[in-house]
């Protein structure tokens, strides 16, 4: 398929590899993307969703969110909201941050968000919903993306998503549910490759890929331009690189154990060096030490271990005796 592992542009912006982890709430943080990115394979990261609200009303801890590395780049910050004269103020503030594309949030299912005519709510009002873009649009020069579901129920998102094209929206991200979906079912990747047949701006399909067969299997049978992945990065943030290792037909690294262990003590120092205080690192640690270690020999070992840690030390010499049981 030709569309397989073609670096493309959003805007100016170049996506290579064409891999994108998905904005995730309460995970992909600056923290948890850097470590993505460092780990290889990932063209593009985007951050978890923030508020609009909280952006232009200057609250201090949603304006920690913006927070990104420059090893991140590119970056794309997410937004939500659903009142279009403050999204494009929201849109013009993350643009001075300096990071290289805003994404706007059409899919959150989240009955909160909805209810304030945010996220997925947008897909209920086409109107509403390009009007939200095109002050974006009209306000900021970075690249504005926006990522959609199915539509609401059983509607079709494809007129919504032209309207994006003529209004100069530079790419696209589809999960293939529909809001009412939530996350049960499966993510229709026919619908997801009739979607892109109809674009002509590149396409992210989102849904369901768990492992890197999944990701090429999308390639192929969707066309798509990129390939997006959520959930499955939390388990295995080395799914990019595996992606790209599949693809290239190079080997990938030998030793599970040993780069999972790698990827935990460096998740740690990134954490251990924010300025966010001790309760957060230590939730932190615990989330995502314990996504890690699932699977590989004596990761009960270090989740059970989880449960009495009171520094960040502590969580490095549960690996230090995990390493050394392997090791016996
Ligand atoms: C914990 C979690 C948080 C999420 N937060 C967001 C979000 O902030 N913005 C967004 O557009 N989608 C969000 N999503 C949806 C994902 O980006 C993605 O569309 C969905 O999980 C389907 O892809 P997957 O099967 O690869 O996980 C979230 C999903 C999960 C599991």
């Amino acid at each position: 398929m030709t569309t397989l592992n073609k670096p493309f542009y959003i805007g100016g912006v170049l996506i290579d590899p064409p891999l994108a982890l998905a904005p995730m709430a309460e995970v992909t943080d600056t923290y948890y993307r850097s470590l993505v990115k460092e780990l290889g394979g990932a063209g593009l990261v985007v951050s978890e969703f923030i508020s609009a609200e909280g952006l232009t009303r200057d609250n201090v801890r949603t304006k920690q969110m913006l927070k990104f590395d420059e090893k991140e780049r590119p970056v794309a910050i997410q937004i939500y909201g659903g009142d279009p004269d403050r999204m494009d103020d929201a849109a013009a503030i993350v643009e001075a941050e300096g990071v290289d594309i805003v994404d706007v949030n059409m899919g959150c299912p989240v009955r909160k968000v909805v209810k304030s005519g945010a996220g997925s709510a947008l897909l209920k009002d086409f109107d509403r919903a390009a009007r939200v873009v095109e002050k974006i649009k009209r306000r900021v020069k970075i690249p504005v993306t926006v990522k959609v579901r199915k539509g609401w129920e059983s509607d079709d998102v494809l007129p919504l998503l032209r309207r994006f094209e003529e209004i100069g929206v530079a790419s696209i991200a589809i999960h293939g549910r529909t809001r009412n979906e939530a996350y049960t079912g499966a993510s229709d990747w026919d619908y997801i490759a009739g979607i892109k047949s109809e674009l002509t701006i590149p396409v992210f399909g989102n849904g369901d890929v768990k492992t890197a067969a999944d990701a090429i299997r999308m390639f192929e049978t969707t066309g798509v331009d990129g390939v997006m992945i959520g959930r499955a990065a939390l388990h295995n943030p080395f799914i990019f690189r595996d992606i790209q290792a599949l693809i290239l037909g190079v080997p990938t690294d030998k030793d599970e154990v040993d780069r999972r262990i790698d990827a935990m003590h460096r998740y740690l120092a990134k954490i251990e060096d924010a300025p966010q205080i001790i309760n957060w690192k230590l939730h932190k640690a615990r989330t995502v030490i314990g996504w890690f270690s699932k699977g590989i020999a004596h990761g009960k070992d270090i989740r059970s271990g989880l449960a009495d840690i009171t520094s960040v030390a502590d969580v490095r010499r549960l690996l230090d005796q995990a390493r050394e049981r392997l090791a016996a």
